[in-house]
């Protein structure tokens, strides 16, 4: 009985530490806290990784491979038309649009949050 209360509790920690980030939260070089944080998990993470890092679990299978996000210099070459552009309507072959699945306040957002992910991933 209590061990079986003890793997309860074990594996609702366990979940809570895998919940996505929620909005508000700081916590280094993550995108916890950026606008758009809730969606850029739950759409862009599997193939531009949960940090921006280009890692994510599609990452391998794709050709080319997604575009890091945590590159100060890339952020800065591009508009923030440019980045909501290729939000909306994919890039290449191996990103997909997104204009039928997110509104464009959404998209607005998560281009604020590549911001974020850009300046603040490279932080010591
Ligand atoms: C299925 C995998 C996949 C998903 C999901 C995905 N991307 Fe991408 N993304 C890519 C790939 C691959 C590239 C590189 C495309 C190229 O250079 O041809 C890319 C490129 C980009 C670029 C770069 C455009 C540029 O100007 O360099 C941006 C911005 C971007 N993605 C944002 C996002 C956002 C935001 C999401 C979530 C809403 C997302 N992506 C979801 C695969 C993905």
């Amino acid at each position: 009985m209590i061990r079986a209360l003890l793997l309860t509790v074990a594996l609702a920690s366990a979940a809570c530490r895998a919940a996505p980030p929620s909005p508000g939260q700081r916590s280094g070089p993550t995108v916890a806290g950026l606008e758009g944080a809730a969606l850029y998990a739950r759409y862009c993470t599997s193939c531009h990784g949960a940090q921006g890092g280009g890692d994510g679990v599609n990452a391998p299978n794709l050709d080319p491979r997604p575009r890091l996000h945590r590159d100060p210099a890339w952020s800065r070459s591009r508009s923030d038309s440019a980045l909501a552009a290729a939000i909306r309507d994919g890039r290449g072959r191996a990103m997909p649009r997104f204009g039928r699945t997110l509104k464009p306040h959404e998209i607005a957002d998560l281009v604020a949050g590549l911001r974020e992910i850009a300046e603040k991933g490279n932080r010591p």
